[in-house]
């Protein structure tokens, strides 16, 4: 047998601690699926002391992860700290600069700074294998990577923040407030330790980012993600989409137009009978269309320390499996060189259906000024209803639900201004986007 793939790991928390202990415990298994032992060998935390409920007393200790990625006696840096920057980011780059191959599950570290580690692997002949960046336990990275090479893809979207849809499914499923549900996908230890990533889109704008460049061969383009969060969403929206026949989820897309790409985060109303509507709780989906393929729909657990550890253990065991000096896959799925300039389809352009709820004063008049300023900018309408006979508050305001045809944003843009404009609407209107899978 081949000598032991020797690995240090950077990071324990819940996914660091995970995978420490399906090494211990699959180490004769995985020597034989791999062909050779896997050995973990250093490891950096930031508390040397804490009962995690493994035993690390047999590996080398680092304080440092940046100290660890440069002299500890290793052949894999796994990186499992998160964050953009600092350590995550130095320890990164010193691990390949040194000729480490890196597995990563950070999937900000990759958004901001992706292609030039990419470049940095590729220079040195190392392997920078990110699975658990993109959407937990499912293998969409080494999908797009590998298996798809050859097609050309369309669209790409998923729901990839476990606990954006965690929170909207309980909220859905057990009329709970948001807090409540957020609290409880923290203690499940799906949050990200700043929760605002998950529930303002941040985190899944990170990883549709990653997509959009393994999908259309672009440069990562993190910045120019039209992003919307899930603060908004209320149970009353979730509750006039299932009237509807749709359910909510935190959507990441990137599409092929005329114009460029576009890339956006935001809830959106998925009809129910989809597939992805019946994606519930923690579970993560990532859709394709691809033009030699077809359409592809993968699911699976997207959060938490095993789902994660399982794709980390998946990128530490191709690299044990590959031979020295091999050509490898490029992390991103074409050399980082040839990754062509992001182009922008802005979100003014952008084409589809629309719900709109909107609070307003009950006189008379107003229904048909609605669909007058809807007229006025060219979208027709699906349905218009005022949603409940009873008021919504104790000046008798009513709730009127809108949807849309197919429109342009702009469209709608322009006839919610001029609704505001009209001086019966009560606070702010309300719109989500329709995707169709
Ligand atoms: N906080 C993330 C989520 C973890 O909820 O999906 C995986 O990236």
């Amino acid at each position: 047998m081949a000598d032991a793939l020797k690995i240090g790991i950077a990071g324990l928390g819940t996914v660091g601690v995970a995978l420490v202990r399906i090494l211990q415990n699959r180490a004769n298994q995985l020597a034989v699926t791999c062909g050779r032992p896997i050995t973990i060998t250093a490891v950096s935390a930031r508390t040397r002391d804490r009962d995690r409920g493994i035993d690390i007393s047999t590996y080398s200790w680092f304080d440092d992860p940046v100290t660890m990625a440069k002299d500890a006696d290793i052949d894999v840096f796994v990186e499992l700290m998160g964050g953009e920057g600092g350590s995550a980011h130095a320890s990164v780059e010193a691990a390949l600069a040194r000729g480490l191959h890196v597995v990563t599950a950070n999937k900000a570290l990759l958004a901001r700074h992706g292609v030039a580690l990419a470049r940095l692997a590729e220079e040195q002949g190392a392997l920078l294998n990110f699975e658990a960046a993109v959407a937990g336990g499912i293998p969409v990275i080494k999908a797009l990577r590998e298996s798809l090479t050859g097609n050309n893809i369309s669209r790409i979207y998923g729901i990839m923040n476990g606990t954006c849809n965690y929170i909207l499914t309980r909220m859905e499923k057990e009329g709970l407030s948001f807090e409540a549900c957020l609290a409880e996908a923290q203690r499940l230890g799906y949050a990200e330790a700043e929760p605002a990533f998950d529930i303002e889109g941040n985190d899944t704008a990170h990883k549709l980012a990653i997509l959009t460049t393994l999908a259309f061969g672009t440069e990562i383009a993190a910045d120019e993600i039209y992003l919307e969060g899930i603060t908004n969403i209320t149970i009353e929206d979730i509750n006039a989409a299932a009237d509807l026949g749709y359910r909510i989820k935190l959507l990441g897309v990137a599409q092929k137009t005329e114009t460029g790409i576009e890339q956006r985060v935001h809830p959106t109303m998925v009809p129910r009978d989809s597939v992805i509507a019946q994606v519930d709780g923690v579970t993560n989906a990532v859709a394709l269309e691809a033009d030699i393929l077809g359409e592809l729909l993968m699911v699976g657990p997207g959060a938490g320390g095993d789902a994660t550890a399982s794709a980390v253990l998946g990128d530490i065991a191709d690299i044990a499996k590959s031979q020295p000096g091999a050509q490898t896959v490029p992390s991103l799925g074409r050399p980082a060189a040839l990754l062509s300039p992001y182009k922008r389809a802005e979100m003014r352009s952008h084409e589809g259906g629309y719900f709109i709820r909107l609070t307003v004063e009950d006189r008379t008049g107003v229904f048909a000024s609605i669909a007058t300023r809807m007229a006025e900018n060219r979208i027709s309408l699906e349905s218009i209803v005022q949603h409940s006979k009873e008021p919504v508050n104790s000046a008798g305001d009513k709730t009127i639900i809108l949807v849309t045809h197919a429109t342009m944003e702009e469209s709608v843009r322009q006839a919610v201004a001029a609704i505001q404009k009209e001086g019966y609407l009560r606070g702010e209107p309300q719109v989500i986007r329709i995707e169709r899978p």
